[in-house]
């Protein structure tokens, strides 16, 4: 109510414009995996190398993942050590638990120190962390972990996300949006680090889902600053946020599911994925994308969460999209794989640096409007309206 002190003082407390990305950093671990020479390495370290039509079936599926090469924390060493995590069952939640407890902090840690550097402000001006992982669950959390490593305010308001899958890079954008625009002056560091050492696991002939996700899954982390009423003089928006919503896929409840076992976190996949995903496409676009007029899809830039390469070829299919518009979503799936929740943030860092290094005049390759797909188990769909920002070339 207009003139009531408590309204007016809320108003005063929000910010005037939209949630505003204002720097991006990604890191990998040291381990390299390349795509054509893993089924080798995946039967020798899984002591698999008997199961002779799955080893084959297993390189015919990393040949049509569009991978080239993948990187994680897990090694030949390390599964020496602990040989229970490289069978397909073996009791082994606590052994990958003490890897990723401290991995996942330390990970983010090197993504969230890139972006404070380009953002260029003290890291005491960062007033929340939002911190996201699928890899490990604990108290206190790879947020408390991060804020310390990174010596950030003590007083920082933090909010940690579990176990969402690969919808997650979406759900914590959300978050920072609602963050940001509801608490004038708010700078977020959004942090998303995932390592797979929580569901990395030897073949079994009874679970070929399983044995995609074995072909797909790569480590990274990623790391953004986000504040409203960006102050130009020493900030550089580089995508806005401009809606973000979440909605669940018709008729997909058992498409892709992941439980947390005493064997670590176990994968199912139905095939059926890459359809359901693209059946329900257009629906999604038009509802984002109403409210702003705009129903040309060729128009846009993308940022389509590659958790196969047939989800990307079913959402380009499904949007009649010219080949150009997935080719920064291909290109992160190809250098890095599926990073989980982490990968859509990768391809954002990915369109800005190649629109900037194309001479193109927005950080969208030239269009305006733009949109961030996540998807996850659910089905889950998480979807963010971006604008681009101006490119001085
Ligand atoms: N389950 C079991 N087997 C599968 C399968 C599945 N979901 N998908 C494919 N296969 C098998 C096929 O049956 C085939 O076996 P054969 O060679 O013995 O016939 C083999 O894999 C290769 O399949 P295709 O020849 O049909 O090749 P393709 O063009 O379909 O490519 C693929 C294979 C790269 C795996 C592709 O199907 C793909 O990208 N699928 C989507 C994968 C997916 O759902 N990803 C989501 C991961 S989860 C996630 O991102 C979110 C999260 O929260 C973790």
């Amino acid at each position: 109510m207009a003139g009531d002190p408590v309204y007016e003082m809320m108003k005063a407390k929000r910010a005037e414009g939209p949630a505003t990305i204002l720097a991006i950093g990604t890191a990998v671990p040291p381990n390299c995996f390349y795509q054509d020479e893993f089924p080798d390495y995946y039967f020798r370290v899984t002591k698999s190398e008997h199961m002779t039509d799955l080893k084959e079936k297993f390189k015919r599926i990393c040949e049509k993942t569009a991978i080239k090469k993948r990187y994680t924390y897990l090694n030949e060493e390390m599964l020496k050590e602990h040989p229970s995590i490289a069978t397909f069952d073996r009791p082994s939640f606590n052994e990958r638990q003490e890897m990723v407890i401290q991995e996942t902090p330390r990970l983010g840690k090197e993504a969230a120190v890139k972006a404070i550097k380009e953002w260029g402000q003290l890291k005491s001006r960062i007033t929340h962390l939002i911190f996201s992982s699928t890899s490990g669950i604990d108290m206190p959390g790879a947020d408390y972990h991060l804020t310390k490593l990174l010596g950030l305010n003590p007083s920082v308001n933090r909010i940690m996300i579990y176990q969402q899958g690969c919808y997650a890079g979406g759900t914590a954008l959300r978050v920072a949006k609602d963050v940001a625009e509801n608490n004038k002056g708010a700078r977020v560091l959004l942090v998303c680090s995932e390592i797979t050492a929580i569901f990395f696991r030897g073949p079994s002939e009874h679970h070929m889902d399983s044995l995609v996700g074995q072909a797909l899954f790569g480590d990274g982390a990623a790391a953004l600053i986000i504040g409203a009423d960006v102050d130009e003089s020493i900030e550089k928006p580089i995508f806005e946020l401009i809606s973000a919503s979440q909605t669940l896929a018709p008729n997909s409840e058992n498409a892709m599911a992941l439980h947390l076992r005493e064997e670590g976190l176990t994968f199912h996949l139905s095939k059926d994925v890459p359809n359901l995903i693209g059946n329900n496409i257009e629906d999604i676009m038009v509802k984002a994308f109403k409210p702003l007029g705009i129903s040309d899809w060729n128009s846009l830039f993308y940022i389509t969460h590659p958790g196969g390469r047939a989800i990307l070829d079913a959402v380009e299919s499904n949007l009649g999209l010219d080949k150009e518009k997935m080719r920064e979503s291909r290109y992160v799936l190809n250098e890095y794989g599926n990073l989980t929740g982490a990968c859509v943030l990768f391809i954002l860092d990915e369109m800005r640096k190649r629109s900037a290094k194309e001479g193109k005049a927005t950080t969208g390759k030239g269009s305006e409007w733009g949109v961030l797909f996540g998807f996850g188990p659910g089905l889950t769909v998480e979807t963010i309206v971006l604008r681009s920002a101006p490119l001085s070339n």
